[in-house]
């Protein structure tokens, strides 16, 4: 079919490559098919509020390497569960899932392009289910979502983890300290494993693995003992010690977001081995340095193609799917086959096996 008016928001905590998603949804759509662009402002929220912009191939031309999102996005605006405080602090929480609906029915659009993470694809399933025809397209930096090789946005992440290594591998070494350095990526390692590797870590904690103090210590010791009175630590905001809790800078409780906040893990560990042995230990929190700034190559290239693939879909009229890469190719999956989903980093990954292979310690006894 046709498409004449189509809508398209960014949901979630953002990443590079969203607006060359935004970029090429636009240029696809109006080039392919001549229809207006919508842009819907502040995730869902903007479902909600009705607040809009029009998209056009000049409004777009300049933001292919920009950061961020030109639309906004949130974290907290699901309309099926809006939460807010009242007077009194407590969190109360509505449905204005419907007031959504009408929302996209008034702006007279053929379909809904989201663009999210696990959270944001699943309101974007959600709404499916209440008629509206969605297109899901895969972002995150934690790169956790099933039935994808890669969501768009890690790639860039790795590399700013990775950089990040390489400086302080140079301050580690002169000094003669242990150099911590905590990623993001929630409950997911691919972070940490993949920069880890890249950036030559000699010890790399994932949330998949539960560390042993005592085997991070050896390590560092041996090395010690070997003439490397220096050791460079990554380790994801997810870890956590065998039989602990995971760390935490915020209950989930206390949030309107509803969920926890992760982060800590670093300055938990250095103290941890700061007790045990007689080096010098640092801790680098990356945190949203992550997130923002431009895009790679990797991520943009993957960033238009899933957006122009996007607008294939929505012509073919493949409703409830989201476009995913499956190397070589990207393809199409159900959003029904995503839902409440989350990809970690399976124990038999060939990166695990490849890690310890070359002798990074994963917090566990060598393999
Ligand atoms: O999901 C992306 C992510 O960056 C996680 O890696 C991290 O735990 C979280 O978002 C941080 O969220 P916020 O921007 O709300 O602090």
């Amino acid at each position: 079919m046709s498409l004449k008016q189509v809508g398209i928001l960014t949901g979630g905590g953002d990443c590079s490559g969203l607006n060359a998603v935004i970029r090429a949804v636009t240029r696809a759509a109006v080039i392919q098919h001549k229809a207006r662009v919508i842009g819907i402002e502040k995730g869902f929220e903007g479902l909600i509020s009705g607040k809009t912009q029009e998209l056009t191939v000049r409004s777009t031309k300049d933001i292919l390497t920009l950061g961020g999102t030109v639309l906004g996005t949130t974290n907290k605006g699901n309309p099926f569960e809006y939460r807010t405080r009242d007077a009194a602090g407590a969190i109360q929480v509505h449905d204005y899932s419907d007031r959504a609906v009408e929302t996209f029915k008034n702006l007279g659009l053929d379909c809904l392009f989201v663009v999210g993470g696990e959270g944001t694809l699943e309101i974007g399933y959600l709404f499916y289910k209440k008629g509206i025809p969605v297109v899901g397209i895969p972002k995150t930096i934690d790169n956790d979502l099933e039935k994808t090789d890669y969501t768009f946005g890690y790639q860039t992440a790795v590399q700013v983890a990775c950089d990040a290594m390489d400086r302080l591998h140079t301050t580690g070494r002169s000094h003669h300290r242990v150099m911590i350095l905590e990623v993001m990526g929630r409950n997911a390692g691919w972070i940490a494993l993949e920069a880890g590797i890249a950036g030559g870590a000699h010890i790399i904690l994932i949330p998949e693995i539960e560390y042993r103090i005592e085997n991070v210590i050896k390590k560092i010791q041996l090395r010690k003992e070997g003439g490397s009175p220096f050791s460079i630590i990554i380790v994801a905001e997810g870890a956590r010690e065998k039989g602990k809790e995971t760390v935490k800078a915020q209950a989930a409780e206390d949030r309107l977001q509803g969920v926890e906040k992760l982060g800590g893990i670093g300055f938990y560990l250095a103290k941890q081995i700061e007790k045990q042995i007689d080096l010098e230990v640092r801790t680098t929190v990356l945190g949203h340095i992550q997130r923002g700034g431009s895009p790679n190559s990797f991520d943009r290239v993957l960033g238009t193609r899933l957006g122009s693939f996007a607008v294939d879909a929505a012509a073919d009229g493949k409703f409830g799917t989201m476009v995913s890469l499956r190397t070589p190719d990207v393809s199409l999956v159900r959003l029904k086959d995503l839902a409440g989903k989350v990809r970690t980093v399976s124990m038999d990954s060939q990166l695990i096996r490849c890690a310890e292979s070359i002798g990074i310690n994963l917090g566990r006894e060598a393999m």
